[in-house]
C-alpha cells in the first residue's frame, strides 16, 4: 500500500510517500481501507516531536509509528479476531493508527458507523476534532440552554464544531477568531463574534458561563474577568503554550483558583471514545453538525496540507484523501 512515513521528528518536510505492507489488525481492531484522513494538530505535534514530553510516550529519537495520522473515514477490509461489532464491507470513522495510508488498523470501540448522509470525505475530519469539542462542552464545562459561551479559536478544527454544538445545546455562542475568518464563524450559527487582534473578549458587557478556551493562550486573569461567578473555563488548547510545559502552569494555577471560588478551571484531555463518535454521527445526521473541509490533498501533498495548517491557513479542517487503487 502506499503511505506517508516519517523517520525523523521535524518540519513537514520529514514526511515522503512510500510502499508499506497492509498491517494485520490485531484482537479487537479492524483493518480500515481509508477514503479519507484528517490532518489536525495532535498529528502535528507527532510530527514535529513537541512539546519534548510527548517524546518519552511516542519514542525517544524517532517516531515509533513512521505512518503518521489518527482521524480516518473508510471501508472495514479484515476484521481482527474478537470483534463482533463489525463486519467487512462497514463505512466507519473514528481514531485508528498511521491513518495516512491506504489501510491502517483501528480499535473495534474507537469507530462509529459512519453518517448516512455525508460523504466518507468529510466524515475522515470530524471523530478528533469532534470529540474534542462534544467533551469540552458537555462533560468539562457541562453547557446547558441558554447560557453564554465563549469559544476561543473558533475557526479552527476544535473551534469549528465546538461553536455548533453549543448552538445546537442551546447555548448563546461568541466566537473569537483573526478578522478573515469572522464571516466564516457567523456562518457556523455563533451569534456575537469577536476579533482576536482587535477585541477584548473581557470587556464584553455580559459574562460568559463557559470558555471553550482552544486558543490564544489567554491570561488566567483575563479569564476570571469574563467568567460568570460561577463560571467554567475547558483548558483545551494553545499553541504557544512552551515546548517542554506545554502551557501546564496556566492549567494548574487554574486548578488552585478552582479550589478558592466559585469559578472553575478545567484541565482538559479528549478521550476516544466510539459511543461519543456515534453521537457526533447522529448530530450530522439530523442537521445539527457539519464538517467544514476546507481542502482536500491527496496523499503526496500531506506535507503540504501539514504546512499550511501550522500557518494558520484552514477554516474548519483540511483532509487527506486516500487513493483507492
Ligand atoms: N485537550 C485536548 O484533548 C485537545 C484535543 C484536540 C486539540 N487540542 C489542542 O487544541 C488546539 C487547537 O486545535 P485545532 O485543531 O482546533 O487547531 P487549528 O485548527 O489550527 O485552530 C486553531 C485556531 O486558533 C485560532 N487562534 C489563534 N490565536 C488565537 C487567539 N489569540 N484567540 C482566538 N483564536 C486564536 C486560529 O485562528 P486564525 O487562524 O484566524 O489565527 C485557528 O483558527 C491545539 O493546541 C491542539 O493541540 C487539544
Amino acid at each position: 500500500m502506499r503511505a506517508i512515513v516519517q523517520d525523523r521528528y521535524g518540519p513537514s518536510s520529514v514526511l515522503r510517500v512510500d510502499e508499506l505492507p497492509l498491517p494485520t489488525p490485531a484482537a479487537g481492531e479492524v483493518l480500515v481501507r481509508v477514503v479519507a484522513a484528517g490532518v489536525d494538530r495532535g498529528v502535528w505535534h507527532l510530527m514535529v516531536g513537541r512539546p519534548y514530553p510527548l517524546r518519552a510516550v511516542f519514542g525517544l529519537l524517532r517516531p515509533k509509528q513512521r505512518v503518521p495520522g489518527l482521524d480516518l473515514a473508510g471501508v472495514v477490509a479484515a476484521v481482527g479476531p474478537q470483534v463482533e461489532r463489525w463486519s467487512v464491507g462497514d463505512a466507519v470513522f473514528g481514531i485508528g493508527r498511521g491513518t495516512y495510508a491506504q489501510f491502517a488498523c483501528a480499535r473495534a470501540d474507537k469507530l462509529a458507523r459512519a453518517p448516512a448522509n455525508l460523504r466518507l470525505e468529510r466524515c475522515g475530519v470530524l471523530a478528533m476534532s469532534g470529540l474534542t469539542a462534544l467533551q469540552a462542552l458537555r462533560d468539562a464545562t457541562a453547557v446547558k440552554a441558554g447560557e453564554r459561551v465563549l469559544v476561543l479559536g473558533a475557526a479552527g478544527g476544535v473551534g469549528h464544531f465546538a461553536v455548533q454544538l453549543a448552538r445546537a445545546l442551546g447555548a448563546h455562542v461568541t466566537g473569537v477568531c483573526s478578522a478573515e475568518k469572522l464571516d466564516f464563524v457567523r456562518s457556523l450559527g455563533a451569534h456575537a463574534v469577536l476579533d482576536y487582534r482587535r477585541d477584548d473578549f473581557a470587556a464584553a458587557s455580559q459574562r460568559f458561563d463557559a470558555i471553550i478556551d482552544i486558543a490564544g493562550n489567554a491570561p488566567l486573569a483575563r479569564l476570571r474577568r469574563a467568567l460568570a461567578p460561577r463560571g467554567r473555563v475547558a483548558f483545551v488548547g494553545g499553541e504557544n503554550g512552551g515546548e517542554w510545559t506545554f502551557g501546564l502552569e496556566r492549567q494548574l494555577a487554574g486548578a488552585l483558583l478552582s479550589r478558592f471560588g466559585t469559578q472553575r478551571f478545567v484541565p482538559f484531555l479528549a478521550h476516544e471514545d466510539g459511543a461519543d463518535m456515534a453521537q457526533l454521527a447522529a448530530r450530522v445526521d439530523s442537521g445539527e453538525l457539519a464538517p467544514h473541509v476546507e481542502r482536500v490533498f491527496a496523499l503526496e501533498d500531506a506535507p503540504r496540507a501539514l504546512a499550511e495548517l501550522e500557518a494558520g491557513r484552514v477554516r474548519g479542517k483540511f483532509a487527506i484523501a486516500l487513493p483507492a487503487e
